[in-house]
């Protein structure tokens, strides 16, 4: 077949490059495909049927796992290739072995990369209304996403609320304490309210609030803390951009909820009035820089920008908002949260977690300062 006439930059066409991208590509078009099946692996049990199980056959993986024969032997066919489960040809059987299980099964949980699998299909769903977007500007809803509140509530339950109290609360020097003694929480974009679930439970003299837009993880939210029998949390569905409850809290909590803001300036200003004067706000989000050329080697740059293109750009943009999006980086987000009326901001990264960034931060007394001001101004 004729080769297509190539346009080039330069009068230079290097043919190793163009094999080695072609490469490249293929690589991430089988990588992305596992990535879709380990979803399947993890949501169908799969994985946790074959964890610790001897090589078996197909019949006995799909009976344990209580599912279709022949659709469980494409997804080993899948599985096999990809380098995830093993097989022996001799009597057709199959085996996960125990160092792959290890990432892959509830078993290992906070450590189940298989639960990250899962947005790869919960993106995928959405494509043709994207690819309207492209063309229209606006964005998609989180209720146009199926799954959304569940995925996250499950990859958060991984990285944040499993490290909570060893390893997050503690960036905070006296957090703990004062949590113990009993403080006034709120905790903005709660989701399904996992984070703000486990605080209750640990530190009953203190108590908790969660707010999130989205109605059905209110709902989740009320059921765990119901489920759970505690009296010290409440869940609310409101939209944060509206929060009025002046030095209200003394610490706000924000897992992973300023990039998809329609309003993230109004909202951390907000942050900081319901915060009392020498309150905190612990914030987490995505690890990255602001600026593209800084992110070339970062450790999840396409999957960052894929998800804010699929998901955290988009549901701001939906509501007229700046779309900041998931990569939006750390030098900005320090600049805002500055710019805020913030002060001793602290970043640290976590080694379990090299996907976030959590930044401690005050609200100074400064009201009292302000007041002594007025007075001396007023000779009083
Ligand atoms: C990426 S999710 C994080 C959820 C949760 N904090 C967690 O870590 O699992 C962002 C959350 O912020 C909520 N959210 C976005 N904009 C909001 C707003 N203006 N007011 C309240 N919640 C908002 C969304 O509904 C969503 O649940």
């Amino acid at each position: 077949m004729a080769m297509p006439e190539i346009q080039t930059h330069t009068d230079e066409f290097d043919e190793a490059k163009s094999e080695a991208f072609s490469d490249h590509f293929v690589a991430a078009l089988n990588a992305s495909s596992l990535m879709m099946m380990s979803s399947i692996g993890h949501r169908t049990g799969l994985f946790d049927t074959m964890d610790g199980m001897d090589w078996s056959t197909v019949q006995q993986i799909a009976e344990g796992a209580g599912l279709n024969d022949r659709y469980v032997r494409e997804w080993l066919g899948a599985m096999v290739t990809g380098g995830v489960v093993e097989y022996q040809s001799t009597d057709q059987t199959y085996r996960l072995p125990a160092e792959h299980a290890r990432w892959l099964t509830r078993r290992v949980t906070p450590e189940n990369l298989s639960v990250t699998a899962q947005w790869i299909s919960v993106l995928g769903c959405v494509e043709t209304r994207i690819i309207e977007k492209f063309k229209t500007g606006g964005g998609l809803h989180y209720e146009c996403f199926e799954r959304f509140h569940e995925t996250m509530a499950e990859e958060s339950a991984q990285t944040v609320v499993a490290a909570l109290q060893n390893h997050i609360l503690p960036l905070s020097k006296g957090l703990a304490d004062q949590l113990q003694k009993g403080i006034a929480v709120l905790d903005v974009g709660c989701g399904s309210g996992r984070a703000a679930c486990s605080m209750a439970k640990a530190f009953p003299a203190s108590t908790f609030t969660g707010y999130d837009l989205c109605e059905d993880a209110i709902e989740a939210a009320i059921s765990l803390a119901r489920e759970q029998g505690l009296d010290n949390v409440t869940f609310l569905a409101k939209d944060i951009t509206t929060l009025d409850e002046p030095e209200g809290y003394d610490l706000v909590t924000g897992f992973d909820i300023v990039h998809d803001q329609k309003d993230p300036v109004t909202v951390l200003s907000n942050i900081y009035s319901v915060l009392k004067a020498g309150g905190t706000f612990l914030m987490q989000d995505i690890a990255g820089s602001s600026y593209l050329e800084k992110n070339l080697d970062h450790p999840i740059g396409p999957f960052g920008y894929t998800i804010s293109t699929m998901h955290c750009m988009t549901v701001s943009l939906a509501q007229g908002g700046v779309g900041l999006g998931t990569m939006w980086g750390e030098e900005l987000a320090e600049e805002m949260l500055t710019d805020a009326g913030f002060t001793g901001l602290v970043k640290h990264k976590l080694t379990h977690d090299f996907i976030n960034v959590y930044y401690v931060m005050k609200k100074e007394h400064v009201a009292a300062v302000t007041r002594q001001t007025d007075s001396e101004h007023l000779g009083c």
